[in-house]
């Protein structure tokens, strides 16, 4: 019998309707379309004003099995990616199951921060690659306008709320994922970090007033291992595997800051028009950039296509999947 890969056999995203523009925030905190754009790349970025992290997982699974002709019920797995959860626990996996009826799936969250989505898929894809299990779902999903200061211009200029999700399905044509490389390094943490409200800080009236529930970044540090360790690990899994630029039909980088993209596919040997960008139009929605790029470029992927995935976030977090596309749209 011939080795079951993971295949991706849908994808589907959800946006909130609202927009948070440059200009918008140039008139909240010291900042400018400008700088933003110069900085980043981002124009606007979209903000979940009623609902949750399970609702905006939710419009986008209820999508995805539509458009797979897949019952709620044949789902045997749920892995959701995030770090904005409804609640500490339960999970936002199990709230998911319930408000989309996949009342036989078990589920679980995993925290990788802006890796989440990589994380996730690579952990979902051993339980179909082992026969296991024959229908799960992967969702990266995050709502930062929760955990965002409004007030700190070094922050709110970066992120957006957004959800992707994948349907996985075993193929026995060698098409799927491939292979993965995935890093952890906790001494990041004091990095890019989101202080109060675990074991560590619980709430409390001065972590409140300290305002330190709120996301706590020192930019330039994470962009320097962000720079460094995206792009070494995209060209670890392409040596890995063989793979020149001319084979890599698309990078899905994580949206985070065009110059890391930039950087990436640089050191890969990748044109522009091989790199899946949309920060432009949601800025960093962190664990669901990647499903995100993969809805908006769905139309244009080809059976058979090599893609490499690569993400660097909080922890810190980074890594690589390389996967072959399974279906044309
Ligand atoms: O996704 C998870 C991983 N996260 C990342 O990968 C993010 C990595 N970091 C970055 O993308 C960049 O570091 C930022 C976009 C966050 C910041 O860009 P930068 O080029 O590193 O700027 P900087 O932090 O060095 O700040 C340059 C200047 C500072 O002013 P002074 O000290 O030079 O006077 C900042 O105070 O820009 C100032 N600044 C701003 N000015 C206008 C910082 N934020 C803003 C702002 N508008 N929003």
């Amino acid at each position: 019998m011939n080795k079951i890969h993971a295949a991706i056999t849908g994808v589907q995203g959800f946006v909130p309707k609202d927009v948070l523009s440059n200009e918008d925030l140039a008139k909240m905190v010291d900042t400018s379309d400008e700088w933003i754009i110069t900085r980043t790349g981002i124009k606007e970025r979209r903000i979940m004003k009623d609902g949750a992290s399970s609702d905006m997982a939710a419009q986008a699974v209820q999508a995805l099995l539509k458009k797979t002709n897949t019952d709620p019920a044949e789902i045997e797995l749920v892995v959701l990616a995030t770090v904005t959860p409804d609640y500490p626990f339960p999970s936002t996996a199990n709230v998911l199951c319930d408000k989309v009826g996949m009342s036989n799936a078990w589920s679980f969250d995993l925290n990788a921060a802006c890796s989440g989505f990589i994380y996730a898929l690579s952990t979902a894809s051993q339980f179909i690659e082992t026969g296991k299990y024959k229908k799960v779902i992967v969702v990266g999903v995050d709502k930062m306008s929760s955990i965002i200061d409004y007030e700190d211009r070094t922050t709110c200029v970066i992120f957006g709320d957004g959800a992707g999700a994948v349907l996985l399905e075993p193929n026995q044509e060698g098409l799927g994922v491939q292979d993965f490389i995935l890093h952890s390094d906790g001494s990041g943490r004091e990095f890019l970090v989101q202080p109060a409200g675990g074991s560590m800080n619980p709430a409390s009236i001065a972590t409140v007033e300290n305002r330190q529930h709120f996301v706590k970044q020192e930019g330039k540090q994470v962009f320097k291992f962000a720079v460094t360790n995206m792009a070494e690990v995209s060209a670890a899994i392409m040596e890995k595997n063989n793979l020149t630029s001319d084979d890599v039909a698309w990078l899905v980088p994580h949206q985070a800051n065009l110059r890391i993209i930039d950087a990436t596919a640089n050191r890969m040997g990748l044109p522009k028009e091989k790199v899946m960008i949309n920060i432009q139009k949601y800025g960093n929605t962190t664990a669901g950039t990647l499903p995100l790029c993969l809805w908006d470029y769905e139309k244009q992927l080809k059976k058979g296509d090599n893609i490499v995935l690569s993400a660097f976030g909080g922890g810190f977090t980074w890594g690589a999947v390389y996967l072959k596309w399974a279906y044309n749209s």
